[in-house]
C-alpha cells in the first residue's frame, strides 16, 4: 500500500494535484483508496462499479447486507443516482453540504446493489473536506466509502489508524492529518414523509428541525437499544466500535458522584485481583510491586477535568467536558490506544453534552454493548 500525504491547505499545489490525480486513476480502474474527510477516514472506490465495491467488503471484512454511503462533489451529481430528490433533500444540501450530512433516497438503476447493500435505497453525502472531494472528483464523481476500518473496530481519525487496520489490503492511503470532527456523519432517512435520523451525527435533529419547519423524528432502534427492534440503517446493529476489554458506562446526576463511584469500584476490583494472584502464588505478595501490575488491567475514560481524581488505573482522558468537539474527535482514538495496553475493565464517564452528546453517548454505549450502570 502506497501512503501520500495531502493537507488540505496545500490541495491545490502541484505535488498534491498529481497524487489526487494518481488516486483517482486508480479508483477508475477499480481501485482501493483510504482518504479523509471531515468525520472520519474513508475507504474508497468506484461507487458505480460493482466489482470495485464488492472489494471493500473483502478488505474490511465487511458484511455484504451493509450498504456504502455514495460520496460526491457536486450537489448535482445526485440526480443520476436516485430515482427522484425529494424537496427535503435539497432544502438540507442547501444548508449542510458539504458536511456530516447523509441522506437516504430511493436509488436508481445506476447504482448496483453491491453498493446499496441490495436495498433499493442509496445513502449519499458530500464531505466537507478539499482532499475528499479533489479525489471524488478526480475518481469519476462517484465515490462509495465506508469508514477505513476493519470491521468491528473504531472508525479511523487519522492516517496511522488506517494503516494499523487495513495495510497490504488496498491500493493507496492518503494522510491528510486528523479529522475535524471524530465521529461519522449523521444519517437521515428521507424516503418517507417525515424525515428520520437512522444515525446520530455532529448535525442535530434540532437543526435539521430549523431549516425544515417539520419534525425530524429518531428511529426507534436508537431509543430501544435492547435489541428488540432492528435498524433501518444495516451498519447500526453490528457490534461495532469494540475495544478488547469490557465498558462499562457510568451516568449520574453530578459529575463528582461518577468519580466517587469509579474509584470505589476500581478499588474493590484491585483487592479482589490481589487476593486472586496470592492464592494463585500461595504466598504474600510484594504490594506496591504487585499494586503496579495490577492496575493495568483497569482503565479509566475520562474528561481532563476530572483525570486528576483518580487514584488507581490506567486514566486516559477524552478532553475537555466544555469541549464537546475535542471530546468527540479524540473518542475513537483513546478506544484504540487503551486496545493497545493490558487494560481488560474500562469505566468510562459519560459525556451527555449539549450537541454532540447525543452522538458521543450513542457510539460510547455501542463500544460498551449498552453496558451502563446509572446512579
Ligand atoms: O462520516 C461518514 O459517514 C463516513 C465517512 C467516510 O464519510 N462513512 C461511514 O460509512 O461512516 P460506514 O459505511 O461506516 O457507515 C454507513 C452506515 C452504515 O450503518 C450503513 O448500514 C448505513 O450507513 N447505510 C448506508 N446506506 C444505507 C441505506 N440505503 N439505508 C440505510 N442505511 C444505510
Ligand atoms: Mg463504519
Amino acid at each position: 500500500m502506497k501512503v501520500e500525504k495531502v493537507l488540505e491547505k496545500n490541495v491545490a499545489k502541484k505535488n498534491s494535484v498529481q497524487i489526487l490525480e494518481k488516486a483517482g486513476k486508480i479508483l477508475k480502474d477499480g481501485g482501493l483508496v483510504a482518504f479523509p474527510t471531515e468525520t472520519v477516514y474513508g475507504l474508497g472506490a468506484d461507487a458505480l462499479n460493482a466489482d470495485a465495491a464488492r472489494k471493500i467488503y473483502e478488505a474490511k471484512g465487511r458484511p455484504s447486507d451493509n450498504p456504502l454511503i455514495v460520496h460526491v462533489a457536486e450537489f448535482e451529481a445526485v440526480k443520476k443516482i436516485v430515482k427522484s430528490i425529494p424537496w427535503q433533500a435539497t432544502v438540507l444540501a442547501e444548508k449542510f453540504w458539504p458536511g456530516p450530512l447523509t441522506m437516504i433516497m430511493e436509488k436508481s438503476d445506476a447504482v448496483p446493489f453491491e453498493t446499496s447493500g441490495g436495498l433499493d435505497t442509496v445513502a449519499v453525502r458530500m464531505p466537507a473536506h478539499k482532499v475528499a472531494l479533489e479525489l471524488i472528483r478526480a475518481g469519476g464523481g462517484y465515490i462509495a466509502a465506508p469508514s477505513a476500518n476493519t470491521s468491528g473496530r473504531p472508525s479511523p481519525t487519522k492516517a496511522g489508524h488506517v494503516a494499523d487496520d487495513l495495510d497490504g489490503k488496498i491500493d493507496m492511503l492518503i494522510d491528510g492529518g486528523e479529522v475535524g470532527i471524530g465521529l461519522e456523519s449523521t444519517i437521515v432517512d428521507l424516503t418517507s414523509s417525515k424525515p428520520v435520523i437512522l444515525r446520530p451525527g455532529a448535525i442535530t435533529a434540532q437543526m435539521m428541525f430549523e431549516v425544515l419547519g417539520c419534525e425530524v423524528s429518531l428511529d426507534e432502534a436508537l431509543i430501544k437499544t435492547d435489541s428488540t427492534v432492528r435498524p433501518k440503517a444495516p451498519g447500526m446493529k453490528y457490534k461495532h466500535y469494540a475495544p478488547k476489554a469490557e465498558i462499562t458506562v457510568v451516568e449520574g446526576k453530578d459529575r463528582q458522584s461518577v468519580v466517587n463511584y469509579i474509584n470505589e469500584q476500581v478499588e474493590k476490583m484491585l483487592q479482589q485481583f490481589y487476593l486472586d494472584e496470592t492464592d494463585k502464588k500461595g504466598n504474600v505478595l510484594d504490594d506496591l510491586f504487585w499494586l503496579d501490575v495490577l492496575e493495568g488491567r483497569i482503565g479509566i475514560l475520562c474528561s481532563e477535568e476530572n483525570r486528576s481524581k483518580y487514584h488507581y488505573g490506567f486514566v486516559k482522558s477524552v478532553g475537555h467536558f466544555e469541549n464537546e468537539e475535542e471530546i468527540a474527535r479524540n473518542l475513537y482514538s483513546v478506544l484504540r490506544e487503551f486496545d493497545e495496553t493490558s487494560v481488560e475493565y474500562i469505566f468510562s464517564e459519560s459525556f451527555n453534552t449539549p450537541n454532540m452528546g447525543y452522538a458521543i453517548m450513542n457510539r460510547l454505549l455501542k463500544a460498551a454493548g449498552h453496558h451502563r450502570v446509572q446512579l
